[in-house]
């Protein structure tokens, strides 16, 4: 009997010490990991990263494949945020260390500064989903980024990055989501980038200049869920991002100095939110929006005249949506004059 219980002592033993080693991961990526985590001054936030324990199993990061006595597991997502006390700059070249890593998000670090490092170019392959957020990097959007042609997610928004944005981000072969927001960016926008990508966030920002600038060719094929342009300084027509049959979602053109005639444009038929607020559009507001279903409409502090279509889901928005604008009548406004 006590033979036995040895026995499943020792069987159990030996299922633990192999659950272990399968949650290990790649002595390099280990390795990196702790530079990282040296690179921060070995901040309590890395705790769990200590040399004894198997990686896999540490906080923040994650593994590829499942754990298998026959394959080394690599780490493919490190996930650092909400953490002030981490400061300096990104320890990029541990990073690229880690040779499978497929996302990394680095948020609300905001003690953590520099220019978004050519290390990591070195993930060209592999990086999908690059998320850096309310960090303090500056600098510019650089160029080598679209060297990283995994990349299908870039969000650099909340952080201090200044100049143009780099057209050839508008040949990364993968990229669907884009969000340079809340930075300080100057220039225009690159055609190249309207003419791909299904969400671009470039809002608050100090960009300027006609959309209309680059090849009018370029804009036939111009297919967004998103765009959000809102506070810069972009003037001149932007009518194109609408037209019946696009697979638009969602539209933000406020804050800027847009101008153009609103009255023949064609509303894409699933359109669910469009922000025109505080531009100098002209014209009417097509009868067609009392046909959709819109839930955000807002075409304030513009030109528009003419009377505001009603039925459909216009009786949702209020007098704020419509209110100063030069020859704009009926309800939610007062009656137009006879
Ligand atoms: C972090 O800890 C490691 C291992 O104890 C040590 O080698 C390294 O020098 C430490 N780094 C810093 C910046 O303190
Ligand atoms: C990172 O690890 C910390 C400490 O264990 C934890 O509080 C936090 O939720 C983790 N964050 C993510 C995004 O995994
Ligand atoms: C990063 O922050 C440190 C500490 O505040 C500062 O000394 C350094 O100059 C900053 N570097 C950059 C590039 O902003
Ligand atoms: C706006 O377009 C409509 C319809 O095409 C046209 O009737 C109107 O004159 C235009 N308004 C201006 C100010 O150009
Ligand atoms: C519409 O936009 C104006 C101007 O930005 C704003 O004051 C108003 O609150 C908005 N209305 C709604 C319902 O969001």
């Amino acid at each position: 009997m006590e033979h036995c219980d040895t026995l499943v002592v020792v069987v159990l033993l030996a299922a633990a010490a192999a659950a272990r080693a399968n949650n290990e991961c790649h002595p390099g990526n280990k390795a990196a990991l702790l530079a990282i985590k040296s690179a921060f001054g070995n901040a309590s936030y890395f705790n769990s990263w200590t040399p004894a324990t198997p990686c896999c199993e540490w906080a923040n990061v994650s593994c590829d494949g499942s754990a298998s006595p026959y394959t080394t597991r690599r780490i493919v997502g490190v996930s650092l945020v909400n953490d002030a006390s981490l400061a300096g700059p990104l320890p990029s070249a541990a990073i690229a260390r880690l040779t499978a890593l497929q996302q990394l998000v680095l948020n609300y670090m905001p003690g953590v500064n520099g220019t978004i490092p050519r290390y990591l170019t070195r993930l060209k392959a592999t990086l999908s989903f690059l998320d850096i957020i309310s960090m303090g990097i500056s600098g510019p959007v650089s160029l080598f980024l679209s060297e990283i042609t995994a990349l299908s997610y870039l969000s650099l928004s909340f952080n201090k990055l200044t100049g143009p944005i780099p057209a050839s981000l508008g040949d990364m072969p993968n990229l669907y989501f884009l969000d340079l927001g809340y930075n300080r960016l100057t220039g225009t926008i690159p055609p190249q980038l309207l003419r791909k990508g299904s969400y671009v966030y470039l809002s608050h920002n100090k960009l300027t200049g006609s959309l209309t600038g680059g090849v009018p060719a370029e804009f036939a094929a111009v297919n967004f869920w998103t765009i959000d342009l809102s506070y810069n300084g972009f003037q001149g027509e932007a009518s194109f991002l609408l037209g019946a049959n696009k697979p638009l979602l969602n539209l933000d053109l406020s804050h800027n100095a847009f101008s153009f005639n609103l009255s023949a444009v064609q509303l894409p038929e699933g359109l669910n939110s469009l922000e025109l607020s505080h531009n100098e559009i002209y014209g009417e507001i097509p009868e067609m929006v009392v046909d959709m279903m819109l839930n955000y409409l807002n075409v304030s502090y513009n030109r528009l005249g003419g009377v505001v279509p009603a039925g459909g889901n216009m009786a949702w928005f209020d007098q704020s949506c419509f209110q100063h604008n030069k020859g704009l009548c009926g309800s939610p406004l007062p009656p137009c004059k006879q």
